[in-house]
């Protein structure tokens, strides 16, 4: 060991967590450091499904535009297609990701932001440019080994792999965003549930013009019933979109037990051919690469000073498209505390609101992905396609559906009712949206939870409530039309009013904390032309919201408290940063 290299947050990893770490920190300017154990970012399209809550995330940090420049945007993501191949017979589609018409409204009701498909070699990039050129400094082809923790701080032990040393890395917090196989998350001793190793995938990369057979049907997924698709736990193979309509991933299964295939050229194509029903396209295979469907997650997600984000503590399969999103969203949710607690302005019983607020989350992401594999079921069953399955008795019962038979009938309806059912994979806004978190850093306001009015994975529900995301409203300002979530982040928190509340404003200028203050109302700052957020702030003009850094309402109120918004104010955020 030569040198030992200091900064105040280490980060192990450059995927989709540690990269949003590093720019989320590099933005609220905490000096940081990523390593990272290969000479480059994700080389493969792997997750790519950005819901809205990501969106908000990037667009917060300053990098919507460049991911909705690069990624194939929402209404070419649309209809999840189930088929017997892409170029053979059609079993029926699902409106998705927000692009059945009701959908689409509640999708431009809910946030400023759209979905997109980014898969994830386009975003990495994305994030780690803008953390770079913010201050991020990235050591590539640096290996974390191990690391020790003392009252004051962590000690990394590196690996430089060009080189071939080891090297110390001294930092006051240690990220561990090091993917499926933490070995941070492992050396920290974070118990973690369920299993590993559930089901094994093959993702083949390729290229073929596909046009024919997909932009009539423009879609992310097209899911295919191929004999032998039911191996592997998926239940279908998976054509994939990367770029319409010229870039393609399949996602095959691969029986666990029995080890990864021989992944040859020859090998790809086969599974290609067979996917792809047509032998006169030509295919170019870019890479295959085989992985596990792991159904794990961490109960705590720190011990001390070492914290972990992303796949690190939550692992699950692709399904319902929440890896890459969570854990930019664990990101985000870290950053500002660590800037908190590492300038002084909270306790480090702050961070202790990362895993009360995230694992809870991480937790259903995983049992939601999983229960989505086994809700596919049904749509064999209705073609009575479940193992053990011949070719022969395959395509007889595909063929059955067609008769004009009481039999058929039934089946006919099976099949609509389970194709629709699968809505909760491909279009489940309220999953996307609905975070409520409860921890020492959201002081309830003591009025009874409402409860969702319907069914809370598939329909996001605004709320103010402490502990929900600030609700979205178009307001203006001047001649500019924004969202208040646009008002808030930053790395600050905000506290909203509106007429009648100066007292709040005053409150919010003398406390130590660097709150911004944001006036809605008819000759103020923000106007509300449409009355939207009138009707979904749940507090009356004069009330205060004070939002945090990440956009969750930590504290409301429901009146000016003219006598007393100071204590309120200042009781809630010794509350918040753990003081209290
Ligand atoms: P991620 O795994 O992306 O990043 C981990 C980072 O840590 C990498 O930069 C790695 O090099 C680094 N690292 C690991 N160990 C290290 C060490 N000891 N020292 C230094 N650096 C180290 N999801 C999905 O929704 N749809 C999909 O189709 C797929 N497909 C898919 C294919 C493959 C091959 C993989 C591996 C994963 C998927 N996923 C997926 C999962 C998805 O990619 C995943 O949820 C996110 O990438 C998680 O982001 P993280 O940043 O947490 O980990």
């Amino acid at each position: 060991v030569s040198t030992v290299v200091e900064t105040d947050v280490l980060i192990v990893g450059s995927g989709p967590a540690g990269a949003s770490a590093a720019l989320a920190l590099s933005t609220y300017g905490v000096p940081n450091i990523v390593v990272t154990r290969y000479a480059h970012l994700a080389d493969t399209p792997r997750a790519h499904i950005t819901n809205q809550r990501t969106m908000e995330v990037l667009r917060d940090l300053g990098v919507e535009q460049e991911v909705v420049a690069r990624a194939t945007p929402q209404h070419l993501m649309g209809n999840t297609t189930f088929c017997t191949s892409l170029a053979g017979e059609e079993l029926g589609r699902v409106r998705s990701w927000g692009n059945d018409p009701l959908a689409r409204a509640a999708h431009e009701l809910a946030s400023p932001t759209r979905m997109c498909d980014m898969p994830q070699h386009l975003m990495e990039p994305v994030l780690v440019d803008a953390a770079v050129a913010r201050g991020t400094r990235l050591r590539f082809e640096t290996e974390y080994l191990s690391h020790t923790q003392d009252a004051d701080g962590v000690t990394a032990t590196v690996r430089d792999r060009l080189r071939g040393d080891t090297y110390e890395i001294r930092a006051r917090y240690l990220i561990g965003a090091d993917g499926g196989r933490s070995k941070v998350a492992e050396d920290a001793g974070l118990p973690m549930g369920g299993r590993m190793g559930v089901a094994g995938s093959i993702n083949i990369v390729f290229e073929a013009d596909l046009t024919r057979y997909t932009a009539h049907r423009p879609s992310t997924l097209y899911w295919v019933l191929a004999p032998g698709a039911t191996v592997g736990g998926i239940g279908a193979g998976l054509v994939r979109c990367v770029r319409p309509w010229n870039e393609w991933l399949i996602v095959w299964g691969y029986d666990v037990t029995a080890g990864a295939p021989d992944l040859t050229t020859e090998y790809a194509e086969s599974i290609v051919r067979k996917l792809v029903g047509d032998d006169d396209i030509p295919v170019t295979i870019t890479s295959s690469s085989a992985w596990t469907v792991n159904e794990r997650y961490a109960e705590t997600y720190a011990n001390g000073r070492v914290l972990c984000a992303g796949d690190a503590v939550h692992r699950h399969p692709p399904s319902n498209g929440l890896g890459s999103n969570t854990s930019i969203q664990d990101a985000h949710n870290l950053a500002w505390k660590l800037k908190l607690v590492l300038d002084g302005t909270a306790h480090p019983r702050l961070l202790d609101s990362y895993t009360a607020e995230r694992a809870p989350v991480g937790r259903q992401v995983v049992t939601r992905a999983n229960r989505s594999i086994r809700e596919t079921a049904p749509v064999f069953e209705a073609l009575d396609g479940l193992a053990p399955q011949t070719p022969e008795r395959l395509w007889a019962n595909i063929a059955a559906r067609k008769d004009a038979t009481e039999a058929a009938e039934q089946q006919r309806a099976a099949l609509r009712e389970a194709i629709a059912f699968k809505v909760y994979e491909f279009d489940a806004h309220g999953v996307d949206l609905n975070q409520r978190y409860t921890s020492g850093a959201i002081v309830p306001d003591g009025t009874p939870d409402p409860g969702f009015v319907r069914d809370p994975e598939l329909y996001h529900q605004p709320s103010s409530r402490p502990g929900a995301r600030l609700p979205h409203a178009w307001i203006t300002s001047g001649s500019r039309t924004l969202s208040t979530l646009d008002t808030v982040g930053r790395g600050r928190f905000t506290l909203l009013t509106g007429i009648g509340g100066q007292a709040w404003l005053r409150a919010a200028e003398q406390q130590d904390v660097d709150i911004a203050t944001v006036v809605i109302g008819p000759g103020q700052e923000y106007e509300d032309p449409y009355g939207d957020w009138a009707r979904l702030r749940e507090v009356p003009d004069a009330g205060a919201l004070l939002v945090r850094p990440d956009g969750f309402v930590a504290f409301r109120h429901p009146d000016a408290a003219r006598t007393n918004a100071r204590d309120l104010l200042t009781d809630a955020l010794r509350r918040i940063l753990g003081h209290a």
